[in-house]
């Protein structure tokens, strides 16, 4: 499956590994990069040590490219943070949570693609104007940080905005080949994959967290500012309801983010030693969940996303 995301990225297949701060860690992002799809590590949740440490095993486990994903909106030095990821050989940046203006020169001119998180078109369109190289339209059945327009309705809209200038990655909801075949009948290039990739045995996180998304049904996720402040799709829980019915203790990004570490609501970053409070844990998780049954290793997640969507095309192809 030969798209432009193929091409520009040097990659076999069109499938992208999200950027998911806490979850695509080095094993997870070398399992899919090594299976010929995208790995992007999610390093949101490490400071810079531990980042590059990260991408030092990244290399050691496969010499096929990968990304790196930071919140732009986070406090901390960016440009340093980037110099980083330029300097311990990632292929892209993704930029999530505001367009990065300050860091493309530096990315091109070291031969670093830059990538932006849009959920609106206009956030596209700013971020193809700001020097972007791909886009990645985030539906709000997504897990994470997400806005209010859902991917059926937006990946065709940043497709026609920008979609003659850059490649358009899809993402929000899609969990297996069906939504691969979906996308590039939008009009996309590819796809960016978060939640379907938490439930394979590489996926970093806390104790808890992957068997609490096989149990899940479609709606059993909500979008809370309760994390961070700032509205993010998670497992609804006793956390979560308590903001809804007292949003008047809720504080603006970043200083919620602050509360729910203090008070032993978000441990995102720890690993799977780590045993904390299903009721109130930070466990960001899309619409999708209800579809995920079993942990699938995430090599082979790839290669069924490109087999599942080709039978798929074919069997729509049919109906002519
Ligand atoms: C656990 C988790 C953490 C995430 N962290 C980030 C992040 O640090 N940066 C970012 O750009 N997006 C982040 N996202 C959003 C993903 O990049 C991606 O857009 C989303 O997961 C796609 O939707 P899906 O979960 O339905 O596949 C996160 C999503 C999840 C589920």
């Amino acid at each position: 499956m030969r798209t432009r995301l193929t091409d520009i990225l040097e990659i076999e297949h069109p499938v992208m590994l999200a950027g998911m701060g806490g979850v695509s860690y080095h094993e997870l992002v070398a399992a899919v990069s090594e299976a010929g799809g995208f790995g992007c590590m999610g390093a949101s949740t490490m400071g810079l040590e531990r980042m590059v440490e990260e991408m030092g095993l990244v290399r050691r486990r496969t010499d096929k490219p990968f990304g790196v994903d930071l919140l732009t909106a986070l406090p901390g030095d960016l440009p340093a943070q980037v110099a980083a990821v330029i300097e311990h050989g990632a292929r892209v940046f993704v930029a999530g949570l505001g367009v990065p203006r300050d860091v493309v020169e530096l990315c091109h001119d070291n031969n670093v693609l830059v990538a932006s998180m849009c959920g609106k078109v206009r956030h596209a369109v700013a971020a193809v104007g700001a020097g972007c190289d791909l886009v990645v339209a985030q539906g709000t059945e997504a897990g994470g940080h997400t806005g209010t327009v859902a991917t059926l309705a937006l990946v065709p809209q940043v497709v026609d905005a920008v979609g003659d200038r850059v490649p358009v990655v899809a993402a929000g909801g899609i969990v297996d080949g069906r939504g691969l075949a979906a996308a590039l009948t939008l009009g996309a290039d590819g796809i960016w994959v978060g939640t379907r990739f938490i439930a394979t045995p590489e996926a970093w996180g806390t104790a808890g967290y992957k068997e609490r998304l096989l149990a899940m049904a479609e709606d059993d996720t909500v979008v809370s500012r309760a994390y961070t402040g700032k509205t993010c799709r998670v497992v609804r829980n006793d956390y979560t309801r308590h903001f809804e019915e007292h949003p008047e203790q809720l504080q603006p990004f970043p200083a919620q983010l602050l509360t729910s570490m203090e008070t032993g609501a978000n441990h995102l970053g720890g690993g799977p030693d780590l045993e904390v409070d299903p009721d109130r844990e930070f466990w960001p998780a899309g619409q999708g969940v209800g579809a995920i049954h079993e942990l699938v290793p995430a090599g082979e997640l790839v290669r069924a996303f490109v087999a599942e969507a080709e039978a798929v095309l074919d069997r729509v192809a049919s109906l002519r």
